[in-house]
């Protein structure tokens, strides 16, 4: 009769420690904000920890004179639509985002980073473009659908020229 009574509780007993180990594993994962982004075909993943990028899209640093070619290109950055840069030869400098210059000396290389491939991930209200983000953007035209504005090197061209200024 005792026997059986062991018995019966040896499994609900047992249960408790590893529902509480599998707890303690979750909360540090949670907390680290580690996400592994989807892969759509052809695109980089990459990780976000703590509203940063911290590796390079492509394993090798950008460009920064074709960041800031890209940085003017309408079809491609197009960042002076919304911010002042310093780049005196273009009339129209927007005002919607903050000032570029110095930019480097608030934000280093893996927040950067973040700031251009996905915005959201920073602020789901603004009103940047996430130039390395296939999913969850509405009104994205045909020609664009399924591919990001700017590639993974382009990314890192721009980051490059962003890290410039100081
Ligand atoms: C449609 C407008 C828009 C465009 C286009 C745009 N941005 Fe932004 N950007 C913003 C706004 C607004 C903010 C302010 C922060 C927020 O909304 O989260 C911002 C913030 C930033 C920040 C953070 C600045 C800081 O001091 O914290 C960086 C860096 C940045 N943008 C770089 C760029 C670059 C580089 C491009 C082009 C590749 C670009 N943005 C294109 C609107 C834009």
């Amino acid at each position: 009769m005792n026997r059986n009574r062991l018995f019966r509780f040896l499994p609900s007993h047992s249960f408790l420690p590893r529902a509480l180990i599998c707890t303690v594993l979750l909360i540090p994962c949670a907390s680290l904000q580690v996400w592994a982004t989807q892969t759509t075909s052809g695109m980089v993943g990459h990780e976000v920890v703590d509203f940063t990028i911290p590796a390079s899209l492509t394993g090798a640093s950008g460009d920064p004179i074709k960041g800031r070619v890209l940085s003017i290109q309408r079809n491609k950055g197009n960042c002076l639509s919304c911010h002042r840069m310093p780049i005196p030869e273009e009339d129209d400098h927007g005002i919607t985002g903050p000032d570029l210059n110095g930019v480097a000396s608030r934000l280093d290389i893996p927040a950067l980073r973040l700031r251009i491939v996905d915005p959201k991930r920073i602020n789901p209200e603004t009103m940047m473009p996430a130039f390395y983000r296939v999913d969850g953007l509405h009104r994205v035209a045909k020609k664009f659908q399924g591919k990001p504005i700017l590639t993974a090197e382009e990314v890192e061209d721009v980051v490059a020229y962003l890290a410039t200024l100081k």
